[in-house]
């Protein structure tokens, strides 16, 4: 509720809520400032930081007093007060003043806590027992989790009781029977030789007088996936403080016992068999022998990054995990059960698209009953499971051996499946499973849900809900380009178009925060970043010193887009160096300031992406009747890239650079225009190349007259379907909208034939497909992506790549929060917000919610033939631009916050108003 006086709430450090454990010596704090006020602003803030509740609650920051700032900054506020030592435990709040002097009272008190800060702060050894794999499936080995344990005993009081946790590979911790936590696949995924992370949890609640027992389970995850011959490793730390004052310590070391568990094998990709039969009892208690257990192995090494990048450390960092794990988003129920061989073989239909695994509950199974769970994007018509696309991945199974138990429960833990579908056999009872048996456990990186959008049409609405999907399935420590076949890799080309949409739908800003510092990890001496992080096992190439134009932009344009998304300022300070080195790197790569085959990637790869994936794309698309041209889209991407190092240079005030950059993009759209336009607009004028001319700013004048023209006819010429590849796609809407034609736009966002957005979600979808033909379901056929079709192509199924979730096309959603819903930020971190939607008869209404780092924004409207009701809310400490759709000014009837609005002018057939945070509503005659 908002107060009479301001006040600051949704206090948060390192963009998390919560007690961050941080290794940062000066991390960011960030809080919301609120007021119930029309139009009030925070014209000064307090920060007190102290070092205990009490010190806080008598105002007493030991830590640091801010004094008195006047501003109205309330995102990248960095502590600046004394050095804190590893473990401090800070708490604390702020005060903020309004622009009428008034005073609030403090905020609640927020925490964050030091993580372990220098390497003398670890006493624990790495730990594991090495094993030959379970089995072997082409280039795949499986390897059985290891079990570590130790018993120790506590004969005084206690205060607190830390873990620090980490593992090369997964672990999952677990003291005196019960699980630490409740996160996977931690400690999350880097480049394991550059860094490793760990976890901190207060386990005091955990831990007991007397004897105690302490054990770590670890398998192989992303260590593995590709395989680097298990050897994973375990690290623990448990800091015991007494109320006494002393402490003590239990670590991971020789002391320590191993054995192998009733697992038999858990692979990221292959899934999880679990043979109950030899269930280690009490193996995590103090009620068992351990005495012919192992002793294990000790020391760590993850291999030794490639010399030539920029950060080649002498051994991996152990830092404190920036972010908040994956953790349980929802259970969700089967939607539909069906026996396709009757008594042996059932496949549940979950309902929508997510990541993760079922679990089950099985009653009556005989000792030794082998039940099997495979899972898939699809099914064929017969029902039976369709997941021929999966390369490697198709080999995967979960297997639970039963105990005989009269009832058992089992989930695996050290796998996930992208998927819908789940095949089960084995199941004991011949009728199948019933809805009550089987639970999906849907996983995804915590992140708080920021978005509300409903407009007129169930369709876009459908399409909005499945880009979410989407995009829950596939952040999983990174962005990753899919979660079910053989890759599962932070691709950055994917990565960087959806980066708006997907921070529109969920609070990432830390997510993106860890991510990013695995893409500044990825570059190389000469400049070039590579086209994917973390890239710890080598799923590229080490040696590739350029992931080439697009992907390897991402270090240039993701900073932009966090900073435009959150106000964090830090990033851009934090790539800086790095932009600049990569930006005269990419221009040692071009010849007259366009691709040049014999430079840069192409020399070294020749791979090249261009508009992948547009209907008829290979990897030569100059041919393409839809996509854009591979040259056309280098260009275009480029020339962006130049002009964002630019405005990142010009904002860290970096005049020159910022002047050169802009040079650099000057002289591309010159080269451009030379090489690719002509009197006529684009010589070669498919939808891909006017799109990204038109929306890279890349024509101007006549010419880009002529180019919105030859967009329209080419949209026309295809009825409104689209067919670019998926980095032309997300510029075709703006594009259209800058053309002056938003109902263009809506003809192809509305179109439900195929190719099209719509044609997916018509054909059942509730993810996003990777291709427009990922599945042909209005031919007689109804094939799944037509074998012969599209690039990529699996040596040993002959297929290509296809999948029922990929985020890329679903970079659509920027455009629906950003012009049918109409917010966007007009400076960084939505300090000031744009209002300008774009109503549609034909969609009716609109209604999205956007919870921003500013607090809560709302735009509605309904549209009753030219009647046009537009309500606005926007929060307090923010202006506002206004765009209400008007034949002129009289025709706007306004009421809400008035006070605080002001008409400033009519331009492009709206009545512009600027607004201070309040809520509005706009009643006005449009002149369509
Ligand atoms: C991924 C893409 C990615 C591409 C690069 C594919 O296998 O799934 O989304 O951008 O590789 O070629």
């Amino acid at each position: 509720m908002a107060k009479k006086h301001p006040v600051a709430v949704a206090l948060s450090c390192e963009h998390l809520d919560g007690c961050v454990v941080t290794g940062k010596t000066c991390p960011q704090l960030g809080w919301q400032f609120q007021s119930e006020l029309p139009g009030a602003i925070q014209a000064a803030y307090r920060v007190l930081v102290a070092s205990s509740d009490a010190r806080l609650a008598a105002d007493d920051g030991d830590f640091w007093d801010s004094g008195m700032v006047q501003s109205g900054d309330t995102i990248d506020i960095r502590y600046a007060g004394k050095a804190l030592p590893s473990r401090a435990g800070c708490f604390w709040k702020v005060k903020v003043w309004d622009g009428t002097g008034s005073e609030g009272s403090w905020s609640e008190t927020a925490q964050f806590r030091m993580g372990l800060l220098s390497e003398s702060d670890w006493q624990s050894k790495w730990i594991g027992l090495d094993k030959e794999p379970y089995a072997q499936i082409r280039y795949a080995q499986m390897f059985a989790p290891v079990y570590l344990r130790k018993e120790f005993a506590i004969g005084k009081e206690l205060e607190s009781a830390t873990l620090y946790a980490s593992a090369l590979g997964w672990y999952e911790f677990r003291i005196n029977g019960q699980r630490v936590g409740h996160d996977y696949f931690t400690p999350g995924w880097t480049d394991y030789r550059i860094r490793l992370y760990y976890n901190t949890y207060d386990v005091t609640a955990l831990l007991k007088q007397g004897q105690n027992a302490i054990g770590g389970v670890v398998a192989g995850g992303w260590h593995n996936w590709p395989d680097r011959g298990g050897k994973m490793r375990l690290l623990g730390q448990l800091e015991l403080q007494f109320k006494d004052g002393s402490s003590a310590l239990v670590a991971t070391d020789g002391s320590w016992r191993g054995a192998l568990g009733p697992e038999r094998y858990a692979h990221l990709l292959l899934g999880e068999s679990c043979d109950m039969r030899k269930a280690i009892q009490g193996w995590d208690t103090t009620d068992f022998d351990a005495s012919k257990w192992e002793v294990p192995v000790e020391g760590l090494d993850p291999g030794k990054p490639f010399a030539s990048k920029v950060n080649v450390p002498a051994k991996p960092a152990l830092e404190a995990y920036p972010s908040a794990p994956v953790r349980v988003y929802r259970e969700r129920k089967p939607a539909a059960i069906k026996s396709v061989v009757p008594g042996e073989m059932f496949v549940l239909d979950m309902g929508a698209y997510y990541t993760g695994f079922v679990r089950l509950k099985i009653k009556g199974a005989q000792r030794g009953q082998l039940i099997r769970l495979r899972y898939g994007d699809w099914i064929n018509k017969d029902g039976t499971l369709f997941n021929a696309y999966l390369r490697l991945a198709v080999n995967m199974a979960d297997e639970y051996i039963c105990s005989g138990a009269p009832e058992e429960t089992w989930e695996p833990r050290f796998t996930f499946h992208g998927h819908r579908y789940v095949e089960i056999t084995g199941w004991p009872d011949p009728k199948g499973p019933s809805e009550s048996d089987v639970v999906g456990i849907e996983i995804t990186q915590y992140a708080p849900d920021t978005i509300s959008f409903a407009c007129g049409s169930p369709m876009l609405n459908k399409l909005f809900e499945s880009i979410g999907n989407t995009r829950r399935a596939c952040f999983i420590e990174a962005p990753i380009d899919c979660p079910q076949r053989d890759e599962r890799q932070g691709w950055f080309g994917d990565a960087l178009i959806f980066a708006n949409t997907a921070n529109y739908q969920a609070q990432l800003h830390s997510f993106y925060r860890k991510w990013m510092v695995e893409i500044l990890d990825s570059q190389h001496k000469g400049g070039g970043f590579a086209r994917l992080a973390p890239n710890n096992n080598g799923y590229w190439p080490d040696s590739d010193p350029d992931g080439g134009p697009i992907y390897a932009d991402i270090s240039v344009v993701l900073p932009w887009k966090i900073y435009r998304h959150y106000g964090d300022r830090e990033v851009l300070q934090i790539f800086y160096q790095a932009i600049c080195r990569y930006v005269e790197f990419r221009k040692t790569t071009l010849s007259n300031w366009l691709r040049d085959e014999s430079k840069g990637i192409i020399a070294i790869t020749n791979e090249w992406y261009g508009d992948w994936l547009a209907i008829d794309h290979f990897f030569t698309a100059e041919t393409s009747e839809w996509g854009a041209d591979t040259s056309i889209c280098y260009a275009a991407y480029t020339a962006k890239m130049f002009m964002t190092a630019s405005k990142i240079a010009a904002e860290l005030g970096h005049k020159d650079d910022a002047a050169q950059f802009q040079g650099y993009f000057e002289n591309v759209k010159q080269s451009f225009n030379q090489a690719y336009v002509d009197e006529h607009g684009m010589k070669h004028p498919t939808q891909g190349n006017c799109a990204l001319a038109l929306a890279f700013q890349l024509v101007d004048g006549a010419v880009r007259a002529l180019v919105s023209k030859q967009l329209r006819d080419e949209f026309r010429k295809h009825d409104w379907n689209i067919g670019t590849g998926i980095f032309a796609a997300p510029a075709v809407l703006p594009a259209l909208c800058s053309a002056g034609h938003p109902d263009e736009a809506y003809s192809v966002i509305l179109k439900e034939t195929y190719p099209s957005w719509g044609y997916m979600i018509k054909s059942g979808a509730a993810s996003i497909w990777e291709r427009w033909y990922s599945r042909r379901t209005e031919l007689p056929e109804d094939e799944i992506c037509p074998p012969g079709r599209g690039p990529c192509f699996d040596k040993n199924t002959k297929l290509g790549n296809n999948s029922a979730c990929h985020p890329a096309l679903g970079a659509v959603g920027e455009w629906m929060v950003e012009y049918i819903g109409g917010i966007s930020p007009l400076e960084p971190g939505f300090k000031k917000i744009r209002i300008k939607p774009l109503p549609d008869a034909r969609v009716g209404l609109a209604e999205v919610t956007y919870l921003s780092p500013m607090g809560k924004i709302r735009s509605a409207w309904t549209l009753d033939g030219s009647r046009l009701r537009m309500e606005v809310a926007t929060p307090a400490n923010t202006k506002a631009e206004i765009w209400v759709p008007a034949k002129n000014q009289e025709d706007v009837q306004v009421s809400g916050d008035k006070a605080v609005l002001h008409f400033s002018g009519m331009q492009d057939g709206c009545a512009v108003f600027t607004a201070l945070g309040g809520s509005y509503v706009f009643d006005s005659v449009t002149s369509s």
